[in-house]
């Protein structure tokens, strides 16, 4: 019999693969289903973005192996990029600029990078779930980092024992948050690049929904906190601000030696992203403005329904400044699970449950943005009448 490693019987199955299965089962039985799990959104990339690919796909040049490392020109428009939207005008995109195959590829591979059989990471929990799966894939574990309403959805870092601190390679943080919409400020940014400085730890920002923030909120890099650089990297994505999920494209800066042990990694396994697509990439790193300001007022608009919709059925629910999702906790009675169970039983309408997101995730959902505003209106009208209200 043929038998996988053990890496591979002992990692779960992505959190959104077992729901995409759900859903094209409902689907092919007829099912008007209303998804609101993946964050994945429905509005088209720009056409200034698809007019770039139109135009590079056309020249033969680019349908030759890429550079692993990603062309001088889109490594160059992420560090302007960053120049103009951070005011980080030092990156070197020589050194401190890698092109990804979408983020979540750099996100699980750089643990490959820095993380040994034995290893230990600092993971937020509840949380995106490629940290602890590339962790557990190159065979490490994780210290959970609780992120808890209380605290803002930001982790305490002050409660990691001193012990654990000095084993740890690398930490994981992400703002705005997936799956809790919170927002990091500088000021948070600044004590964990000096955690991170302490214990020489390479910290590892996830920022792919930093263009996504509402009501005049600014979410800053952390490569904006003096020295970060020394510990840091952060990933950026093109597919939340550009609508491009299906492209994968991403990138990921700073930390020249955490840049070059992720290039020489990917050199190794994959062969770079499609030029092509570098260049649309390029289109909307060098004019992300009127992209992603639509983008803003339509996931507001949305968010807006939802949250009031929810908050009409018994919920008391502020709105997300951040990412476009919403984190609500489940009514009495329930847990994550038997919630999103029974609400998808009874009105077709999908929700990620929080335990999918971790331990800490237990006892919420999550609710995406990215379906239009009148399937987010039915969803709530399908909500109360199955339901009619709540108690928390
Ligand atoms: C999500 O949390 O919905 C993710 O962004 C989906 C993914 O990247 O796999």
């Amino acid at each position: 019999m043929i038998e996988p490693a053990q890496r591979i019987k002992e990692i779960p199955p992505y959190l959104f693969a077992g729901i995409e299965k759900k859903i094209a089962q409902a689907l092919a039985r007829g099912e008007d289903v209303i998804s609101l799990s993946i964050g994945d959104p429905d509005l088209p990339a720009p056409e200034s973005i698809i007019d770039a690919l139109n135009g590079a796909a056309r020249d033969a040049e680019n349908h030759r192996y890429p550079s692993s490392a990603g062309l001088p020109s889109f490594r160059r428009a992420v560090s302007d990029y960053y120049a103009a939207r951070f005011g980080v005008h030092d990156l070197d995109p020589e050194t401190e600029v890698v092109a990804l195959i979408g983020s979540k590829e750099g996100i699980a591979n750089l643990s490959f990078c820095f993380i040994d059989p034995g290893d230990l990471a600092l993971a937020p929990d509840p949380a995106y779930p490629v940290y602890r799966g590339g962790t557990a894939l190159a065979g490490g574990s994780c210290y959970i980092m609780p992120l808890l309403a209380e605290n803002g959805f930001l982790p305490d870092l002050d409660a990691i024992p001193r012990e654990v601190a000095e084993r740890a390679r690398v930490m994981w943080l992400n703002y705005p948050n997936n799956p809790t919409g919170a927002v990091a400020d500088p000021a948070f940014f600044e004590k964990a690049v000096a955690f991170a400085r302490r214990y020489d730890i390479l910290l590892a920002h996830d920022s792919a929904y930093a263009e996504l923030t509402f009501d005049g909120c600014y979410a800053p890099s952390i490569l904006q906190i003096p020295g970060a650089k020394d510990v840091c990297v952060e990933f950026g994505s093109c597919s939340k601000p550009f609508n491009m999920t299906g492209w994968r494209l991403g990138f990921m800066v700073g930390n020249a030696a955490a840049v070059r042990a992720l290039s020489t990694y990917k050199s190794n396994v994959d062969s770079g992203v499609f030029q092509a697509v570098q260049l649309a990439g390029i289109a909307g790193l060098r004019d992300p403005q009127p992209i992603v300001e639509r983008a803003r007022q339509v996931y507001a608009a949305r968010r807006d329904i939802l949250v009031d919709g929810l908050n009409s059925l018994g919920w008391s629910l502020s709105k997300p400044k951040g990412t476009f999702y919403v984190w609500a906790p489940v009514p009495l009675g329930y847990d994550s699970g038997s919630f999103a169970e029974e609400v998808f039983e009874k009105t077709k309408v999908v929700l990620t449950p929080g335990a999918g997101f971790g331990r800490f995730g237990e006892g919420y959902f999550r609710a995406a943005l990215t379906t239009e505003e009148s399937r987010m209106a039915e969803a709530i009208s399908r909500i109360r009448k199955a339901f009619g209200g709540f108690v928390f």
